[in-house]
C-alpha cells in the first residue's frame, strides 16, 4: 500500500510545518544570537586604527545595523550538513565581505548615486571616492585570503575559491544589467528582469547556500538544488527589496526610498500587488527545494527560519 507522490510530499510538508510550529515557538532566536557571532568576528577581524583603508572598509562592514543575510544562509545551509559553526564562520562570511564591497560600488555616484547605507553615511560620503574603491578591492582581496589561509583540504578551498569568483562573474553582469539595461532579442522582458536579479542578487546567495554543502561535504547530486534554493532567495528578496524601495520607510530600511526612479524594475512591470504574489510563488519553490534536500536527510529547519524572517514584509 504505497502512498502516492502527492501524499508523500503532503506528509513532508505537514512535517516541516509542525516542526516550524515548534521553532516559531523558540522565537527563532537562534537568528539574532548568529548576528551576534557574525559581527563579533568582523568587529575582532576589522579593527580600528589600521589606517585609512581599513577605516572605510570597518565603516561598511561591521555595522549593527547590517542584516547578514548572507552568512546567515551560509550558516543555516551548514546545519543542514552538520557542519560545526565555528568551522564554517569564516567563509560564511565571505559573501557578505564581496557583498558589501559591491555595495560600495553601488553607492558611488558613477551608479546608484546613493547618500545612506544601512543607516550610516555611503562609504564615498563618509570618505572619498578614490578611498571607497581601493576599499573595494581590499574587501575582495580579504574575502579570497580567508578561503586562501583556512584551515581546509585545498581541494575545498580551490572549490570555494572558483564558485566564489564565478559568483562575482555573475553579480558583475548582473550590475552591468541594471545600469545599462536590458536587451529583449530573445525573452520577454518579465524574462529578463528576472536573469537580472539571478545576476544581480540570486548568485550571491546561491553561493551563499552552497559554502554550507562544500565545507560539508554535500552529495554531488545536491548543489543543483542548494544553488537552485539560494538563487530563489536571492531573488525573492530583490523583489522586496523594489517593493520597499517603493513603500517601505527609509528609517527602518536603513536607505533613502525611492531609489529606482529611472530604472526598470518588477513593480514596473506587474505592479506591486503581483510582486507580492511573485514573493509568493517563489516561496513555494524554495519549499520544493527544501524538500529536496529534506529526502537526502538534511536538517533543512534552520533554512526554512531564516526564509521565512528574509521574505516577510510587514
Ligand atoms: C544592488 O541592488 C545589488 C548589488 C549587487 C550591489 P540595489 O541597487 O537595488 O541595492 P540597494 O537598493 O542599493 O541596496
Ligand atoms: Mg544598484
Ligand atoms: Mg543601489
Ligand atoms: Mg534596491
Amino acid at each position: 500500500n504505497k502512498k502516492s507522490y502527492e501524499e508523500e510530499r503532503l506528509s513532508k510538508y505537514t512535517n516541516i510545518y509542525n516542526c516550524n510550529l515548534v521553532r516559531d515557538f523558540m522565537d527563532k532566536a537562534w537568528i539574532n544570537q548568529s548576528r551576534e557571532k557574525i559581527y563579533n568576528f568582523l568587529n575582532g577581524n576589522f579593527s580600528e586604527g589600521k589606517g585609512r583603508i581599513q577605516d572605510a572598509v570597518r565603516h561598511s562592514v561591521v555595522n549593527p545595523k547590517a542584516h547578514f543575510w548572507r552568512p546567515l544562509m551560509a550558516l543555516s545551509s551548514a546545519k543542514a550538513y552538520g557542519v560545526d559553526i565555528e568551522k564554517v564562520i569564516p567563509y560564511a562570511m565571505t559573501p557578505e565581505l564581496v557583498h558589501t564591497a559591491s555595495l560600495m560600488l553601488d553607492d558611488l555616484p558613477s551608479m546608484d548615486d546613493a547618500d545612506v547605507r544601512r543607516g550610516k553615511p555611503s562609504c564615498h560620503k563618509q570618505f572619498d571616492i578614490a578611498t571607497t574603491e581601493l576599499g573595494f578591492y581590499y574587501l575582495i582581496e580579504k574575502a579570497r585570503t580567508i578561503i586562501q589561509d583556512g584551515n581546509l583540504p585545498n581541494k575545498t578551498k580551490i572549490e570555494l575559491l572558483k564558485v566564489s569568483t564565478d559568483t562575482s562573474f555573475e553579480l558583475i553582469e548582473g550590475q552591468k544589467r541594471d545600469l545599462y539595461g536590458i536587451s529583449l532579442n530573445k525573452k520577454t522582458e518579465f524574462d529578463e528582469i528576472i536573469e537580472l536579479y539571478e545576476k544581480k542578487t540570486g548568485a550571491m546567495f546561491a553561493y551563499s547556500a552552497l559554502i554550507g554543502g562544500i565545507v560539508g561535504n554535500a552529495l554531488e547530486e545536491e548543489f543543483s538544488d542548494l544553488y537552485d534554493l539560494g538563487r530563489d532567495v536571492g531573488v525573492a528578496y530583490q523583489i522586496k527589496d523594489d517593493i520597499l524601495d517603493v513603500c517601505g520607510n527609509a528609517k527602518e530600511i536603513g536607505k533613502p526610498i525611492n531609489q529606482d526612479g529611472n530604472k526598470t524594475t518588477i513593480i514596473d512591470l506587474v505592479g506591486l500587488d503581483k510582486s507580492r504574489k511573485l514573493i509568493g510563488d517563489y516561496k513555494n519553490s524554495i519549499r520544493d527545494g527544501l524538500f529536496c534536500l529534506e529526502n537526502y536527510n538534511r536538517d533543512v529547519s534552520y533554512l526554512e527560519d531564516l526564509v521565512d524572517e528574509m521574505l516577510e514584509i510587514k
